[in-house]
């Protein structure tokens, strides 16, 4: 029962032959032939355009089987479990599935916390858990940051926005961090945790902007604020303080990148002229995604766990 849920428990040389996996696949090298057919299935949770296509589109160049599965109109709806809901897809005689879902560490009742008599006998990929974790986001980051700049070691990132409640910038901030980058967060302090500190330092943003090599723009999740938060949040402030804009654009050095994971809030964490500027690496992110992800699902083909917890 291979998974791959966190990016916590990969190793550096697990992340690097990853990435190199990618850029073949990027390159052209052909999926391997596969011995007998191979059944997944994409069980989205939550709402999806990004991982749920780019997953697909993987799924199909390596010649997988997709078994749909549409939450909306699944057993889920008559209160049936997530773990009951893939003993079923188990049974039916499906090998892989990726599940995004709205709670944080959902993946641990399928996979290091299953009961010992489970029959369940199904890979894990983690797409997305709450605001835990989304390995699939942060590795094509990677192989992103990589192609640019052909190493981590040293490289400043900034990590902006509603860090609290991003699984990306979770994820990213732990292998980053591992990789030898140094990290910077900005945004406003009510989407800051002392919890980071362990990764980077807080800082504001104007006074940093002409020293990056990456700009990690989060998207504002108000689909996760509690009405408080929301309450708090102005949009106009928020643009003015952390708002990328031909200025703050023209700050950051030639060399430098700015990811988002998408979706975008346009004229919110970036004015729209500049969605599409050399600087902004968010089509790449989105082609890298397809080729990372047809390496992540070779690798537990394989029967590898990577990133699970112990
Ligand atoms: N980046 C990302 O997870 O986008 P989706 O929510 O569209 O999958």
């Amino acid at each position: 029962l291979p998974y791959f849920t966190t990016v916590e428990g990969l190793t550096n040389e697990e992340v690097h032959a990853l990435i190199e996996r990618a850029e073949e696949f990027k390159h052209g090298e052909p999926s391997p032939k596969l011995d007998e057919p191979v059944y997944v299935t994409n069980m989205f949770f939550e709402n999806s355009t990004r991982t749920h296509n780019s997953f697909a589109m993987a799924e199909r160049k390596l010649g997988l089987q997709e078994i749909t599965f549409d939450a909306g109109h699944s057993s889920v709806s008559k209160g049936e479990s997530m773990y009951d809901t893939c003993l079923t897809m188990s049974a039916i005689g499906v090998n892989l599935a990726v599940i995004r879902d709205r709670a944080n560490d959902y993946y641990r009742q399928l996979t290091t916390e299953r009961p010992a008599n489970s029959q369940l006998d199904i890979g894990i990929v983690n797409a997305g858990d709450g605001s835990g974790q989304h390995p699939s986001q942060c590795l094509l980051d990677m192989m992103t940051i990589h192609e640019q700049f052909g190493h981590f070691d040293g490289l400043k990132v900034a990590i902006v926005g509603d860090i609290t409640n991003s699984r990306v910038a979770k994820s990213n901030m732990q292998l980053l961090h591992r990789l030898g980058a140094q990290i910077y967060f900005a945004g406003p302090e009510y989407w800051f945790s002392h919890e980071f500190d362990a990764y980077g330092q807080y800082v504001q943003l104007d006074d940093i902007l002409d020293q990056l090599d990456v700009l990690m723009l989060l998207r504002v999740q108000h689909e996760r604020h509690d009405d408080q938060t929301e309450a708090q949040f102005d949009v106009q402030a928020y643009c003015d303080q952390y708002g990328i804009n031909q200025a703050r654009y023209d700050r950051l050095p030639d060399q430098a990148i700015i990811c988002h994971p998408g979706p975008i809030n346009r004229d919110v964490e970036i004015v729209s002229e500049l969605v599409e500027a050399p600087k902004s690496f968010f089509y790449q992110q989105m082609q890298n995604g397809v080729f990372m992800r047809m390496a992540m699902l070779e690798a537990v083909m394989r029967g590898r766990h990577l990133g699970g917890l112990a």
